[in-house]
């Protein structure tokens, strides 16, 4: 008998009337216009989002080949960064936080800047007013990456709630298999501006190359998303060989972060368009019942000394696929873990190590010290917040969490 699997996010599972005809490829309009935008243009992946970003913003200011980015985030930035031509530069994050740390951000910037990369991670929103501002003294770019905030949403005072992705030059979003609502593999670039869309645009067909076996494939597999995603099956394609990387101490598969060879660009089926557009009629009330699930998890880790669970500040309001819990240093982290990961509870890790630890990055980055990103990547472990964590399965997460903390 196959063993109950909680999945590390909470996504939205796919309905097989999602996959009935007529096809239709209206996606990238019906997304925009649920972001509350008229103009979007998807994407194969997040990560070929972000290529075609780079190489658009590059036309637009050629000679500037620096991108800034936050020292934890996705490794697939970073390679995209380097497979764009262009240089990674790694900026410290907060204490205790993902986004950038301020002194360090303005030592980062200068003429060769294109873009600062304001980073949205797991589903709360980052500073993007602190990234413009640097961004407005070099005269660079600002691209949100919010491939893990599909549907946060920030208000600034005085103004209405919108969508993050709309206040960068460009937004990037994902929806790769446990983002929430998903295509198996998909991306979205926003832009506000014409001459930004344009460019995009352009770029778009410039790299996309046709792959119609890739995109069987990954209809395929949004088929078997739809059949295994769920307690039941899940430890099939998930929970196997999460803990087979255990046993093997290989904690970048564990995590999910292994290097990726190639960076596909091409367009996506109307099949996939379709069942994209059926689950995004659902992903409002997914979004609102994380939500509330979300809150009565945060109360109850609240009672947990040296457990902070990053939340929203006033005037943002992210999005709880996961919880990402800050403990007090690494030896404590790792010993939470132990029992949790791999024991079919939706416990993990966000991200394996800082950006220039990880060993497909190693030597190909200029890393200066990063000490609170290394940190941070030290501290921190995720909860998912899927609906089939239920009291017994948290009751285990408290138990571990209780006792191995003084
Ligand atoms: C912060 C961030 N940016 C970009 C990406 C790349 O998105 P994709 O997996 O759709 O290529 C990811 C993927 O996990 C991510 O977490």
């Amino acid at each position: 008998m196959l063993r109950r699997e909680l999945p590390p996010t909470a996504g939205l599972p796919a309905a097989w009337r999602d996959f009935l005809p007529p096809w239709r490829r209206s996606f990238a309009r019906d997304v925009a216009s649920w972001l509350g935008g008229e103009w979007s243009l998807l994407t194969s992946s997040g990560t070929a989002a972000l290529c075609i970003a780079f190489n658009a913003l590059s036309r637009l200011a050629p000679g500037r080949r620096h991108v800034v980015l936050p020292a934890y985030t996705c490794p697939l930035v970073a390679e995209a960064v380097l497979r764009s031509g262009l240089t990674p530069r790694l900026c410290d994050t907060r204490e205790g936080h993902f986004d950038f740390y301020p002194d360090a951000l303005a030592a980062c910037c200068d003429e060769d800047t294109l873009a600062i990369v304001a980073t949205h991670l797991a589903g709360r929103v980052a500073d993007v007013a602190l990234a413009r501002r640097h961004a407005d003294a070099c005269g660079a770019f600002v691209i949100e990456d919010a491939a893990q905030a599909f549907g946060a949403r920030v208000r600034e005072p005085g103004q209405a709630w919108q969508s993050v992705g709309h206040r960068g030059d460009v937004g990037i979003f994902s929806f790769s298999v446990g983002k929430g609502l998903t295509l198996f593999e998909g991306g979205l670039a926003v832009a506000r501006d014409e001459r930004i869309r344009e460019s995009l645009a352009a770029s778009e067909r410039k790299l996309q190359r046709r792959a119609p076996l890739r995109e069987l494939q990954r209809a395929t597999e949004l088929m078997g998303y739809a059949a295994l995603y769920r307690p039941r099956t899940l430890s099939l394609v998930y929970g196997a060989p999460l803990r087979r990387a255990l046993a093997r101490e290989d904690v970048v598969s564990a995590v999910g972060d292994r290097a990726r060879h190639a960076i596909p660009i091409h367009r996506v089926s109307r099949f996939r368009q379709t069942a994209g557009t059926r689950a995004l009629a659902r992903y409002q009330a997914h979004l609102e019942a994380a939500s509330d699930r979300a809150a009565r998890l945060r109360e109850a880790l609240a009672a947990l000394p040296g457990v902070q669970v990053l939340d929203d500040p006033p005037g943002q309001a992210g999005i709880w696929m996961f919880l990402i819990l800050v403990l007090s240093d690494e030896a404590r982290r790792n010993e939470v873990l132990r029992p949790l990961w791999g024991a079919g509870l939706g416990v993990t890790r966000l991200f394996a190590m800082a950006l220039p630890d990880y060993p497909q990055l190693k030597g190909r980055i200029h890393a200066p010290p990063l000490p609170h990103a290394r940190a941070f990547a030290a501290r921190t472990l995720t909860l998912g917040n899927s609906a089939w964590l239920d009291p017994q399965a948290m009751d285990h997460v408290m138990a571990a969490l209780r006792t191995r903390i003084p």
